[in-house]
């Protein structure tokens, strides 16, 4: 064990951009006990008189998402929106061939829209462009947006709901590329019909925006030649395009685990160089930007998931149960989000409760998973301007390419007048003494230093034990003649706040 050196530098006055607060988005999708038994379980003395849990909706609110992805996922490829509204009685039990189960509709569009109230946030809608097309596409947002006066805002009314929805952002579809896809489609044949889904959706209501899907990962075939299709279709009526990333470490090889937010960041960086190809070929001023609408760490769960039985009601599904090395990388996944700010201006970590998620429940209460941290601080810390943050520091080999030791970015806030720095020591074995000039920022002090390290990689939080990773406050930063002095532990997450006094 070596204390090693490295150096971030910043300045005031170079930005990557504001940081769109949609980029600290989640998802909800009817999967597994995300909905049922995650946010909503009537009976359990913790749910409110609608049946929400109380105690998932606080750690939300802990976190302050901005915005939930909904109803899915693959399974919005076989959903009718209509089985999600009326009388609950009324509504149809249905298979959901995506995931094996049968969907009792039970929870649907309007306890949907009165949860995000409750939550604090708003919601991301997505349309089923899979077995279904424009003629449903139009009456959702006609059932969502309009005031009234027609059949399905009036049916809307009639249903409780006097006003609006008025639902400001759409995925049109999800993972049209995956051949496991319900009504997968080719390129061209997806790029059509998002585009006139997005045209009619728009004439409904011209204030909305919509999301293209891109690729399902970049390790698809179609990667690439997908997205350039697809924007060439259907540039006029999309402004985000998708992408979605999942990493996991079934080999047990940690540094190869860690360094997989350097394959997310030449993600982005293609996605981004497709979407400016498309924009010269069309010769327009126009510029799409990039929706990250599903990212996280996903493999602990695969194997239980093989021997699920079929056609049951929300099974354990995709329970992944997050180890401590797995929030390092979600530390890192959201730095390298931040850190194309100027692009990414949605991204939601999937999901938000039981499924892939930081959030656990069970009938007697719930927890916060490992990944639960990395997210909430960003969340919650990282409101403002991302600064273009160089940082020197040795790196190493991975399956990925080189992969520096340490990911870092910067984020002042002028209002509020404070500066975070958000950072992740991949190193497993050595501490860095780190450096940052800050004579820019006169006046200045250290608020906190947030730590999240374990000595077990493996280290889990349970309903048992939900505090076997958790973040410490260290007081080991100083700030001497304008440098910023601060220590990284081996294999930690560190957010170092400074405020003017
Ligand atoms: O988030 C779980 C699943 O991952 C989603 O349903 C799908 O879009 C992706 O493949």
């Amino acid at each position: 064990m070596a204390v090693k050196q490295a150096r971030i530098s910043i300045d005031r006055e170079i930005e990557v951009s504001k940081v769109d607060e949609r980029i600290y988005a989640s998802f909800i999708e009817h999967l597994g006990r995300a909905v049922y038994e995650g946010i909503y379980q009537p009976g359990l003395a913790v749910s409110d008189e609608d049946g929400l849990r109380r105690d998932t909706l606080d750690l939300i609110r802990e976190i302050d998402v901005p915005l939930v992805r909904y109803p899915g996922g693959n399974f919005v490829s076989g959903f009718r929106w209509e089985d999600s509204i009326g009388p609950v009685s009324e509504r149809a039990h249905r298979i959901d061939p995506a995931w094996g189960v049968i969907e009792t509709n039970e929870f649907g569009l309007h306890e949907f829209m009165n949860w995000t109230k409750k939550a604090n946030t708003k919601p991301m809608y997505a349309i089923n462009l899979g077995t279904r097309g424009i003629e449903e596409a139009r009456a959702v947002v006609e059932y969502c947006n309009v005031k009234g006066g027609s059949y399905y805002s009036d049916l809307r009314r009639k249903n409780g709901a006097e006003d609006p929805f008025d639902i400001k952002l759409w995925c049109l579809g999800n993972e049209m590329d995956g051949p496991w896809q319900m009504g997968h489609k080719t390129a061209t044949e997806y790029g059509r019909i998002a585009a006139e889904a997005g045209r009619i959706m728009k004439m409904v209501d011209p204030s909305i925006e919509c999301v293209a899907c891109g690729s399902a990962g970049s390790w698809m075939p179609t990667f690439a030649s997908w997205e350039a299709e697809v924007l060439m279709q259907s540039y006029e009526t999309t402004d985000y395009l998708s992408l979605h990333s999942y990493y996991g470490n079934p080999e047990d090889n940690t540094p190869d685990f860690l360094a997989s937010s350097v394959n997310m960041d030449n993600f982005i960086r293609s996605v981004v160089a497709v979407c400016d190809y498309v924009k010269a070929v069309k010769r327009t001023d126009k510029q799409i930007n990039l929706s990250f609408d599903e990212w996280n760490v996903w493999y602990h769960s695969n194997e239980a998931d093989k021997k699920l039985e079929k056609w049951v009601q929300h099974p354990h599904q995709l329970e992944d149960i997050y180890n401590f090395e797995d929030a390092l990388l979600v530390g890192s996944m959201m730095i390298t989000l931040l850190r194309h700010a100027d692009r990414v201006k949605i991204a939601c970590l999937a999901q938000l409760v039981n499924v892939i998620a930081p959030i656990m429940t069970s009938d007697t209460g719930a927890w916060r998973q490992t990944i639960f941290y990395p997210y909430m601080h960003a969340s919650t810390m990282g409101r403002g301007t991302v600064l273009n943050t160089i940082v020197k520091v040795d790196s190493y080999e991975s399956k990925h390419g080189d992969a520096p030791y340490i990911d870092s970015v910067v984020i002042k806030d002028e209002e509020q007048e404070t500066l975070t720095v958000f950072a992740v020591n991949k190193d497993l074995e050595n501490s860095y003494d780190v450096t940052m000039d800050v004579r820019q920022f006169e006046g200045y002090a250290i608020q906190e230093h947030i730590l999240l390290t374990h000595d077990d990689l493996k280290a889990v939080n349970t309903e048992q034990d939900p505090d076997q990773v958790k973040p410490v406050r260290v007081q080991t930063d100083a700030i001497d003649a304008g440098t910023l002095q601060m220590r990284f532990p081996a294999k930690s997450w560190n957010v170092i706040r400074l405020k003017k006094q």
